[in-house]
């Protein structure tokens, strides 16, 4: 049976017994706690928690899931898989441990003709928790499964949770047996190769909390209601029906690793190190793949990183199985070709998914061989000393030049007998991490409890009036702080407002929340800021000026007209840029996250490399010209598919409803789903200006803008600049650049004849220096000031100049600058005074002190520099006085 299939039977199959079918959600749901999505039951947890109402008491989904936790470990077994899907169904205080059990059965013994999976009884076991005796006997009594086939485990296995706190309870597993030639008797507590974990009931009935570990954490106590949550593995099942060894063999990867096999020309099957390699290949492709088509691009942190990882973990499996030339195109066709017919995303956005990790296949492979080879060398080396552990600079140098994950340095180490030292790595990498701190910018309400809002949302949404008006009537239907239910709130309070209805836009899309007053019978009101909570309960963050406001109240709500009016334009100004964005660079440029406000705007986006000069002025002037044109802006309220279909531009990762708003600006020209305030026409947003680009971690973009008044203001202000320039070099403003060129041409020719100058100067002066030689014993002493202009080099060719006159004669030259409050010095011997023992570097403690400075080198010359001009006199008399003591 074709895992498609297999999929269609399982929803068919609980939608039949009254489930809602609910498609799958993003692997990346908006929950600060997961990485991805890692179970079929985490959109649902609010359901559970009792957080939120369920819009139905039963539901049903096919979920895609990622775990990342052992990467290492795929293909080394054939159990491990990055990615699976997970069929489940759920029910939120509906039935519970008897119907659960009776719809897995029915479906797993049904005959395939009646739309089951018709899988003999005989074969299956069931595990149920220690003294979970209402299960065994469903299990017994009601299902006639013997006693022999009900095993009882711990906690361990039997006790289901998220790993983090959240939902939990005791589970029952549904295990199938592969028969005798894969494992001893005894059921799954004997041997989980042979007996195969296919399904796993989770009797949902109690809230967890923080823990260490599987069996060790702290039950806080029941959720309101019993509930049910199973998961079953469609991957495994599938490798069952298809009567095939393992995973791999599906027809989902085993095409897989047969285009890998064809392109790199090895075999899969008779190495075991190649098989590994093959297995990662078909693994990780898939997993990047569905990665990808989420929305996440490969990166250096978070999941960017897993996705980087992945992708070249592939690169480097398929040159390590013999391919010389590049792969990853070829390899992700066949992972489209047997996923899209479940996830026909793969299809329709397949040229961005070949785009994304073939450009990451590139931008390793030009690094590959040459970190490889560096690789090698440190090994030898750390080998041919005798240790055991590979330096922190090494890695960090594969990780930053060559663009080696850690995790792959890692690898690559143990697999030739070495570890690592991570510790310099990490310290290595501390600034880097740094940045990516600063990037995730924790997001507001993201560990908020909700309970307090519960009966809030039971209510409905909050209606949003502010399309419409900007002064709303409203109740006041809750007054709220820290979590807990006030009632009342009088002046000085800052508390959380929550009203029937409200005109204030809440942050959202990019748009930051209106702001906007509140008042009432004797009451002011300052709204701070406008959030909302699960998507339809907006939170008014305010604080009480005047007055008291209590739950009941009826109050007026005002948004500020002008502030609203520059928040339409800043949202509008964004559309418009994105739509020029990808008109100028194509549909690669996939939106990554956007803020806007009155007069500004940014966007980030996908993107590998700079942009050029030219591609931000096409950009600019393909948004203004936009503008120019005057376009009406359109919303309206359709179905997603309907949206998707008109080709309505979407932000990957977020989950839209069933209903979604689109706004259209000059039709095909722009089109994306959105909830914000928008302008009417596309020339009220202003002029556009962008402000530059930068990069905001690896293969995203930024731009910048600023819309409307404040549009002109920096343009205003550029002008006045430019102005200021005309008229300081008396020039109009189109000369202004020529002008400014030529200056600088004159401005070097002059510094060079200047130096030139100076320099005849100094050499001019060496004569007249070398007569003013004081004879102290029989050495010669020169000390003198040097001319002005003296720095650097020229007091050091003076100095050799001057101790060149002086002829065979043992004597000593000094030279003290003052140049910009500095005083920079240099000493010189001749080889008879050096025959002498005088050697220039000692000589230099017997002015230094006075000048405040300090300088030292080498016999025949010394140079340094003090900083204190006054003593100049003080250092020559110095410098007399030890060279009597030396010569007396
Ligand atoms: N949540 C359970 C699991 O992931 C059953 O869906 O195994």
């Amino acid at each position: 049976m074709q895992t498609h299939e297999i999929r269609r039977r399982f929803l068919d199959h609980f939608v039949k017994a009254g489930h809602t079918e609910v498609p799958s959600a993003s692997l990346i749901l908006a929950d600060p706690n997961l990485l991805f999505v890692n179970a079929g039951m985490v959109p649902f947890v609010p359901y559970f928690l009792g957080q939120q109402t369920p819009p139905f008491p039963r539901a049903t989904s096919v979920q895609k899931c990622v775990r990342t936790l052992d990467i290492e470990e795929v293909g080394k077994t054939t159990r491990h898989n990055t990615f699976f899907q997970m069929a489940g169904n759920f029910s939120f205080g509906d039935y519970f441990k008897e119907e659960a059990i009776a719809f897995a059965w029915s479906l797993l013994t049904g005959s395939v003709a009646d739309g089951g999976y018709g899988i003999d009884p005989e074969k299956l076991w069931a595990t149920v928790y220690l003294d979970d005796d209402e299960a065994y006997s469903i299990w017994h009594d009601r299902v006639g499964l013997p006693a022999a086939r009900i095993q009882r485990r711990g906690m361990k296995d039997n006790y289901w949770s998220m790993g983090i706190p959240g939902p939990c309870g005791p589970c029952s597993e549904i295990f199938y047996d592969r028969g005798p030639e894969y494992g001893v008797e005894g059921g799954p507590e004997a041997d989980e190769d042979r007996y195969i974990e296919i399904w796993n009931l989770v009797f949902m009935q109690n809230e967890r909390g923080g823990g260490t570990s599987k069996d060790d954490y702290e039950i806080l106590g029941p959720l309101p209601k019993k509930n049910i949550d199973t998961g079953m593995g469609v991957e495994r099942v599938a490798f069952l029906l298809q009567g095939v060894e393992n995973v791999y063999e599906t027809d989902l990867l085993r095409p897989v690793i047969d285009k890998a096999a064809e392109l790199t020309g090895a075999a899969y099957g008779v190495k075991h190190d190649d098989d590994v390699r093959f297995r990662v290949i078909a693994d990780h492709a898939r997993t990047a793949a569905m990665l990808i088509v989420d929305g996440v691009n490969p990166g250096n942190d978070g999941r960017g990183y897993v996705l980087r990882r992945l992708l070249r973990r592939i690169v480097r499996s398929a040159r390590l199985l013999g391919a010389e030339r590049p792969t990853m195109a070829a390899i992700m066709t066949v992972v489209r070709d047997t996923m899209a017919p479940s996830y026909p995303e793969l299809a329709t956005d397949f040229s961005r998914i070949e785009t994304v990790a073939v450009g990451e296949e590139a931008a390793f492979l030009k690094t590959l061989g040459t970190g490889s080879k560096l690789f090698e060398g440190a090994v030898e080396a750390v080998k041919a000393e005798g240790r055991t552990v590979l330096g922190g600079t090494e890695a960090f140098t594969l990780h930053d030049t060559y663009g080696f994950p850690i995790d792959l340095t890692l690898e690559m180490a143990s697999e030739a007998g070495l570890s690592v030292d991570e510790d310099g790595f990490r310290s290595l990498m501390a600034e880097q991490r740094q940045r990516a701190k600063d990037d995730a910018r924790a997001r507001k309400h993201a560990h908020a409890d909700l309970t307090v809002y519960k009966e809030l949302l039971d209510r409905g949404p909050t209606e949003f009036t502010g399309f419409t008006e900007l002064v709303s009537e409203a109740n006041v239907l809750a007054v709220i702080t820290g979590g807990e239910r006030l009632h009342a709130a009088s002046a000085g309070q800052d508390v959380e407002l929550i009203l029937d209805r409200s005109p204030l836009y809440a942050e959202a899309g990019g748009q930051i929340a209106d702001i906007g007053s509140i008042t009432g019978q004797g009451l002011r009101i300052k709204v701070n800021d406008v959030q909302k909570i699960a998507k339809q309960l907006w939170v008014h963050k305010v604080t009480v000026l005047e007055g008291q406001v209590v739950e009941g109240d009826s109050v007026l709500v005002q948004v500020d007209p002008e502030w609203r009016k520059g928040a339409t334009q800043g949202h509008s100004g964004t559309h418009l840029v994105h739509a020029a964005l990808r008109q100028v660079l194509g549909p690669n440029a996939v939106q990554a996250g956007s803020l806007n406000k009155p007069g500004y705007l940014r966007f980030d986006f996908s993107w590998p490399s700079a942009l050029t000069e030219q591609q931000k002025q096409d950009i600019e002037a393909v948004t203004n010209e936009a503008v120019a044109s005057n376009f009406p802006v359109n919303t309206f309220v359709t179905d997603l598919d309907k949206a998707k279909k008109m080709g309505a531009m979407a932000l990957f990762g977020e989950n839209y409803g069933d209903e979604v708003r689109v706004v259209e600006i000059g039709g095909p020209f722009s089109m994306e789903l959105c909830g914000g305030t928008h302008v009417q026409h596309s020339s009220h947003v202003g002029t556009v200006t962008l402000l530059g680009e930068q990069s905001v971690g690896s293969g995203f973009r930024r731009v910048e803008a600023y819309v409307g008044l404040d549009s002109y203001r920096h343009l205003a202000k550029e002008r006045a600049l430019l102005a200021g320039l005309s008229s300081t070099l008396k020039v109009p403003s189109e000369e202004v650049p020529g002008r400014v060129e030529s200056l600088l041409e004159r401005l070097k020719v002059a510094e060079k004849e200047l130096e030139k100058t100076r320099a005849a100067n100094v050499a001019a002066a060496a004569g007249d220096i070398a007569a003013k030689a004081q004879r102290v014993g029989d050495v010669l002493v020169v000390a003198e000031r040097a001319p002005r202009g003296a720095t650097g080099n020229t007091l050091r060719t003076l100095a050799s100049d001057v101790r060149g006159r002086l002829g065979g004669d043992a004597a000593v030259v000094l030279l003290l600058g003052d140049s910009d409050g500095k005083v920079p010095f240099v000493v010189a011997t001749t080889d008879a005074a050096r025959a002498k023992g005088i050697k220039a570097g000692d000589l230099v403690s017997s002015f230094g002190p006075a000048i405040g400075g300090r300088g030292g080198g080498k016999p025949d010359m010394a140079q340094g520099q003090g900083s204190d001009a006054s003593g100049i006199d003080t250092a020559l008399d110095g410098f007399r006085n030890r060279l009597r003591e030396l010569a007396g």
